[in-house]
């Protein structure tokens, strides 16, 4: 298949096209790069020294022979120039990955917010637009989170998209299906829902074949292809804003760093490791929709677990200690989550669950890099409201905390 990857210089991004370029697929890459600013803008790095995505797919053909082709383009802002790649290339899969995907990021400042919504859902609605005028009939695989449903739970499983539910109408009870309700908790986690909207017009009105992947948080570093070559080396966010709750913990017990647990701890989130990703991936795209199918949605997760036992798992792991701290994010102090995945598991998945041998790799990536590690910017700065910003001033070893911009 000749696939387009947008976003594919980003941490789920890159190993998924190394995934599927060694698969035998030809590999197009589209990315503004807007991420590598991002790092510049907070003043951060990738703990991992990545090249340029020059050097990086150039790297993959010397290491395997085959091609990845970039394509410096914002899909966002570009539209015409996004509708012609399409024309010229005329892709038999879209994979969409090219959002600012950093919940604390979009709550930064009002700029932020601005930002991530113009970027996101124009990106997205930018791509479903020129898929309809451009008559290309690509199976569109857009990576969405399992944020979106936000973190409260009535006890019951949340559905693959959607959720059964009977009305009372004048002649009776009658049964239908319904996208399973949003409840952002986040301007990030709003866009991903406003995505939601668009897929389900576009694939409605105009038989766009897409597939929605809601994804838990993304752990590891490593997948089979990135361990080839060190300049093949996946990005690692280790800072407040764009580091992941159980890759931070990992990071900071590398680093002597206490385990920075927001509030008690209490708040379940599902989990997924970097190979199980790509391979979900591929797995969605071996199964398109037909065209005049509704959106089809898997829950792309392999675990659930609650905040402080993995931060308990960590120290016990690796005598790292744990630091209880305000909770920069508007959201309840306990929650439970159960999440039915059956669908991945049904097409073949096999679940990569946490385990020691794999949370240690990841220690070992970060004792490496270590020496790359501004410890100032490991605490999470960005306060959801200016209320909770003001009890949201000290890190984990007293010190005052610095804005990141
Ligand atoms: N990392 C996670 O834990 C996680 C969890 C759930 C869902 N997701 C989703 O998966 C996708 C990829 O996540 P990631 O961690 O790889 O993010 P990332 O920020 O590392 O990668 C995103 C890539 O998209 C590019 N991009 C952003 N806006 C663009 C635009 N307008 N035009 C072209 N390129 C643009 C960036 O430069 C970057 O390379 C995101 O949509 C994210 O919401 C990620």
């Amino acid at each position: 298949m000749k696939i387009a990857i947008l976003g594919g210089d980003g941490f789920v991004g890159w190993p998924t096209c190394l995934h599927l370029s060694e698969k035998g697929h030809e590999i197009h890459i589209l990315d503004n790069l807007s991420r590598r600013w991002i790092d510049t803008e907070l003043g951060v790095q990738s703990l991992t020294p990545m090249d340029s995505i020059q050097e990086r797919c150039r790297i993959w053909r010397e290491v395997t022979g085959r091609r990845l082709q970039f394509h410096l383009l914002d899909i966002a802002k570009e539209y015409e120039r996004l509708k012609q790649w399409l024309l010229e290339h005329r892709p038999d899969a879209v994979i969409h990955f090219a959002e600012q995907r950093a919940a604390p990021y979009s709550m930064k400042t009002d700029r932020h917010k601005v930002y991530t919504v113009n970027n996101n859902v124009a990106a997205t609605h930018n791509l479903l637009a020129a898929l309809v005028e451009t008559g290309i009939d690509a199976h569109l695989v857009h990576l969405g989170t399992m944020g979106v449903y936000g973190y409260s739970s009535v006890g019951a499983p949340i559905p693959e998209g959607y959720l059964d539910v009977t009305i009372d109408t004048p002649s009776g009870p009658r049964e239908q299906q319904i996208l399973y309700p949003t409840r952002p908790g986040s301007v990030y986690h709003m866009t991903k829902s406003l995505d939601q909207i668009l897929f389900q017009f576009y694939a409605q009105n105009d038989g766009l074949r897409i597939t929605d992947l809601h994804q838990g948080i993304v752990w590891g570093t490593h997948t089979d292809q990135t361990r080839r070559h060190p300049q093949l080396v996946n990005r690692f966010d280790y800072d407040g804003d764009y580091g992941t709750v159980l890759n931070r913990f990992l990071i900071q017990a590398a680093i002597g760093y206490p385990l920075t647990v927001h509030g008690t701890g209490g708040q379940t989130r599902a989990f997924i490791h970097i190979q199980d990703s790509v391979r979900c991936i591929e797995l969605a795209l071996g199964d398109p929709p037909k065209a005049g199918e509704r959106v089809r949605i898997f829950n792309q997760m392999t675990e659930t677990h609650r905040v402080r036992d993995l931060a308990h798992l960590v120290a016990r792991i690796t005598g790292a200690r744990v630091a209880f701290l305000p909770n920069p994010r508007k959201e309840a102090d306990e929650n439970d989550l159960i999440v039915d995945n059956s669908q991945f598991l049904a097409l073949g998945l096999e679940p990569t669950t946490l385990q020691e041998g794999l949370l240690a790799e990841v220690v070992d990536v970060a004792r490496k890099f270590a020496h790359r590690i501004d410890r100032s910017r490991v605490p999470a700065v960005s306060a959801w409201t200016k209320e909770i910003a003001e009890r949201v001033d000290r890190d984990p070893e007293r010190r005052a905390l610095r804005p990141a911009i």
